[in-house]
């Protein structure tokens, strides 16, 4: 499957796009959406209740988008099934448009976008970003393609320094290493929220302008696959040794010139 085609496509007319926010419970998913369309920031945790979907409208270069912004519950409670997970769908909405709501039953399908979202104070939300892609996939089936759907990452909560324990580089890494893009985030102070949705936006426009296909010039992969998993070795190794992959007590001769031939 193809990131699906864009309604109207012609230069300045509007388009109608699906993105999706996933994450573990309390990452600061909904929080993030609320900076941005409504400009403001609730410090109490109000769980989202299976589905909140609204709708927004953003000018991007010459086109109007309308964008549907389904809101995922975090909580591994409300995934035994996309089926029992589409009848706790909360509407709100944001801007009033008069487009009707487009709920579906195969929940993933359709996405131009995801924002992947993960708290910068809680290791287990970065590890669980792998899981996030494995439901999604699995719920695409064998025929769905993730590579042409625009996946921003998030490393929220950035405000809480003195709980952070996944940095910025080891974020940017997992990122960057899938074609994502990589956001610094706090939905409490707003900085980078603006900056990530404009770019985020921006490349939707320039899949969906290039027929529902990633544009050639438009990879942000900085790492190929070996080199983030070297990159990766390298960084979780436990000393030196392991960091050459060789074991301790190795002699010399193991780097000499004929055995690197
Ligand atoms: P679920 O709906 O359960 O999946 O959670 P969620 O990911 O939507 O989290 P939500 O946006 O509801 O935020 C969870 C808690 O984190 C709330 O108490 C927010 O106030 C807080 N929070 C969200 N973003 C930030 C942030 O950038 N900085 C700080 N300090 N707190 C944040
Ligand atoms: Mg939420």
């Amino acid at each position: 499957m193809e990131a699906s085609m864009p309604k109207r496509k012609e230069p300045g007319k509007s388009l109608r796009i699906k993105v999706i926010s996933m994450g573990n419970a309390e990452v600061g998913k909904s929080c993030i959406i609320k900076r941005y369309c409504e400009k403001r920031f609730v410090s109490k945790y109000l769980a989202t209740i299976g589905i909140d979907y609204g709708v927004t409208k953003v000018q991007v270069r010459d086109r109007e988008i309308k964008v549907n912004i389904f809101d995922m519950a975090g909580h591994p409670f409300f995934y035994e099934g996309t089926a029992q997970l589409c009848c706790l769908i909360v509407v709100w909405r944001i801007t009033p448009v008069t487009s009707e709501p487009q709920v579906r039953n195969e929940f993933y399908k359709d996405t131009q976008g995801v924002i992947l979202v993960y708290d910068v104070g809680q290791k287990e939300s970065f590890d669980a970003l792998d899981a996030w892609l494995v439901e999604m996939k699995q719920d695409l089936g064998p025929h769905g393609n993730m590579e042409n759907i625009v996946f921003v990452v998030c490393a929220n909560k950035i405000d809480c320094a003195k709980h952070r324990c996944v940095d910025e580089s080891e974020g940017r890494l997992w990122a960057e290493s899938k074609g994502f893009l990589y956001f610094e985030t706090s939905a409490q102070t707003g900085e980078g929220i603006s900056e990530m949705f404009q770019t985020f936006y921006l490349n939707i426009l320039d899949v969906c302008e290039h027929g529902g296909k990633r544009p050639a010039t438009n990879s942000n992969a900085s790492f190929t696959k070996e080199q983030a998993d070297t990159i990766r070795r390298i960084r979780n190794s436990k000393d030196s040794w392991d960091m050459l992959g060789i074991k301790p007590g190795a002699s010399r001769s193991l780097f000499s010139p004929a055995c690197l031939s």
